[in-house]
């Protein structure tokens, strides 16, 4: 099935709009030359206003999530440290276990895979710490493998409640743009994320937002780093420049993008979030089918994870879709199998969506999961058109 657009709709990299890829599509500028600080601070600008900050110092590399997660860790920790993360998922391991890498002593706690990291354990963790040995916590805001965000809000709290000073480090890589976050008003020390999720861009980017508390840990870091060492990186772009060649036309493309998002307005891109995230939801029940998240309080806006019964492989849902020229997100780590994802976040409106409902029912039903054609379809616009319906404050 080669016409029309493939339905990527995996929790990303995402779909680019037409006007971000024609904004990248020009010649290369000289990144040493005079038109790359009007570039750079518009885009530093534009990431404070979705980090919702003011001051957060914006710390931009070629590189992805992972790149992002490696600075900062390198930036803050030093060998030996001990540092405290929560296994609630396949990236948040995965987070931990960069850490590791770097010997960074990791105090992982195991939870189910289907929750958030409850502020109570925090609190109790950081109050049990009597020598306060902890020089971090590590959390990820919405865990992109099951669907569930954590309350970042009541995290800082529990960290005040226990007078701690560990620093919150935060991966934001499928939240930022899509699911509220205040770096400044929650008291983040580090946030992070990659360009290719609600940043509406190609993959190519790691992202980092870094707080005065974290800036200053990273001048006594000990960690050996070079190419990740965000203090030369805050000084050039300070300039509007960068001490290595940066990703020139991915910059265009993320100061487009983030005009656009700032055009909508942050909380319109949030609530359309929420919206879209609330209509497939309410199709997946049409279906009889489980979320994978237990607590709707930590329902992920920007995807969801589906539980397949039993006597299916949730791949052959996933191949299935493919055939229809929709992609999905594959189960990760112990969830392979278990449960398919369906990314909503990024630029998309309510007809793709609805689209997508209806290539997932499809897929279903060719890999044999008992759901009625048009069940979900229906859920779905009904709960979008009374959306319009209702009165626009
Ligand atoms: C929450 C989260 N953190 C980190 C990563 C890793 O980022 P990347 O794949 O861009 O390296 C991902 C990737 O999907 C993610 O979803």
């Amino acid at each position: 099935m080669t016409s029309g657009r493939h339905f990527l709709q995996i929790p990303g990299p995402t779909n680019i709009p037409d006007r971000v890829l024609r904004a990248m599509d020009r010649p290369i500028p000289d990144h040493r030359g005079p038109e790359l600080p009007a570039l750079v601070h518009a885009v530093v600008d534009g990431l404070r206003q979705v980090f919702q900050t003011r001051s957060g110092e914006i710390v931009i590399y070629p590189g992805s999530g992972t790149g992002a997660w490696e600075a900062s860790i390198v930036n803050t920790l030093n060998p030996g440290d001990r540092a405290l993360a929560f296994n609630i998922g396949h990236f948040s391991h995965l987070y931990a276990e960069c850490a590791r890498r770097f010997g960074v002593v990791v105090d992982e706690i195991d939870l189910p895979w289907s929750r958030g990291v409850s502020a109570d354990l925090v609190r109790e963790r950081l109050a049990g710490d009597v020598g306060r040995t902890y020089r971090a916590v590590l959390v990820v805001h919405n865990e992109t493998s099951t669907g569930v965000t954590t309350n970042l809000r009541a995290i800082r709290e529990a960290m005040r409640a226990a007078d701690h000073p560990a620093l919150l480090l935060v991966d934001v890589v499928s939240a930022l743009g899509s699911i509220d976050f205040r770096f400044d008003e929650w008291d983040v020390d580090v946030a992070l994320t990659g360009s290719q999720k609600g940043l509406m861009l190609p993959p190519g980017l790691a992202i980092l937002c870094v707080g005065p508390r974290a800036l200053a840990a990273g001048g006594q870091g000990r960690s050996p780093r070079y190419f990740f060492d965000w203090q030369p990186v805050v000084e050039e772009m300070r300039r509007g420049y960068f001490p290595y060649t940066p990703a020139t036309l991915m910059l265009y493309g993320l100061r487009e993008a983030l005009a656009m998002l700032l055009e909508e307005g942050l909380p319109n891109v949030l609530a359309r979030h929420a919206r879209l995230a609330e209509a497939v939801r309410r199709a997946v029940r049409a279906w009889g089918l489980a979320m994978l998240c237990e607590d709707p309080s930590e329902y992920s806006q920007s995807l969801t994870a589906v539980v397949v019964p039993e006597h299916v492989d949730s791949d052959a849902v996933l191949r299935a879709a493919e055939r229809l020229n929709l992609s999905l997100g594959t189960g990760l780590g112990r969830l392979k199998g278990r449960v398919f994802r369906v990314g909503h976040l990024g630029a998309l409106n309510d007809l793709e969506v609805v689209a997508t409902v209806a290539g997932m029912e499809m897929a279903l039903r060719m890999a044999a999961v008992n759901v009625a054609l048009g069940a979900g379809v229906a859920t779905c616009q009904e709960f979008l058109m009374a959306q319009h319906l209702t009165p626009q404050r």
